[in-house]
């Protein structure tokens, strides 16, 4: 299984959510061989997102920072999961992680989603001080959920602390226990990817995305995308399993 993790933040020996991530790929390997493809930011994306339009109007080669986004990009598209994981920053997620979700605003399913997305599952870890799992969470499961991914699996947690090494040995089996169910349930669904049936959220946004495609006669690079996917065309749909809608 190959699966990708990205890192809202650059820190590792202090980081929670680092050792966190570390105990749930400790939990997937012992169901299986898995390799990790690992990004770090951000440094491996360290700019904001212009708002210049290329990655819309004219590809995304044609982004600023193409050069970070497109490894990440290809990453992505090999992998068979991804995990995400952020601290809480300002009750809400990392600006890194965020400045990565702009990045990728062109694969949403308005525009040119990634055919290999409807197929993939992904795992969001947030951890706290004190509050903001949730809409951290939410902001990257909603990129997510119009990115196409099939599965989304979640894990939250306040641990009033700033250093690993600073929790107390009972929470960390608390967490540890919580991580290695949705370990469980992450790679079962991983595994069986290809078998399960999109949500009902994905195929209607797609199906709506579909009907405003075959309705606009303009040669945008949104709609030659569609075209070429034989998206508009009445049966074929990215949902492998069950092919119509
Ligand atoms: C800039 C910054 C902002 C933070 N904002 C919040 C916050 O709004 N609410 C909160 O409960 N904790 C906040 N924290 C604490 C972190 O969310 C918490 O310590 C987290 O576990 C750090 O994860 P890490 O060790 O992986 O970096 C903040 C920490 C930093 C560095």
């Amino acid at each position: 299984m190959k699966l990708v993790v990205i890192y809202g933040s650059p820190r590792k020996t202090a980081s929670i959510t680092y050792h966190m991530i570390g105990l749930f790929k400790d939990e997937l390997m012992k169901y299986g061989p898995v390799t990790f493809t690992e990004f770090f930011l951000p440094q491996d994306l360290p700019h904001f997102c212009t708002g210049c339009y290329n990655c819309f109007f004219k590809g995304e080669n044609d982004c600023p920072h193409a050069s970070y986004v497109q490894p990440i990009a290809a990453a992505i598209r090999e992998a068979d999961g991804m995990i995400f994981s952020s601290p809480v920053y300002a009750l809400a997620e990392s600006a890194s992680m965020k400045a990565l979700l702009d990045h990728f605003a062109y694969i949403y399913m308005p525009h040119r989603p990634m055919e290999e997305m409807f197929s993939k599952t992904a795992f969001i870890l947030s951890v706290t001080a004190g509050a903001g799992t949730g809409h951290c969470i939410k902001t990257i499961s909603t990129s997510l959920k119009f990115w196409g991914v099939k599965r989304i699996y979640k894990y939250g947690k306040a641990l009033a602390a700033w250093k690993w090494g600073e929790i107390k040995a009972s929470k960390k089996e608390t967490a540890s226990k919580a991580l290695k169910k949705q370990a469980k349930k992450f790679y079962s669904a991983t595994q069986k990817r290809h078998q399960l049936k999109s949500s009902l959220f994905t195929r209607i946004i797609f199906f709506v995305m579909k009907k405003m495609h075959s309705g606009s006669n303009t040669e945008s690079l949104d709609a030659t995308y569609w075209h070429e996917k034989g998206w508009l065309t009445k049966e074929c749909t990215p949902f492998k399993n069950t092919h119509t809608i």
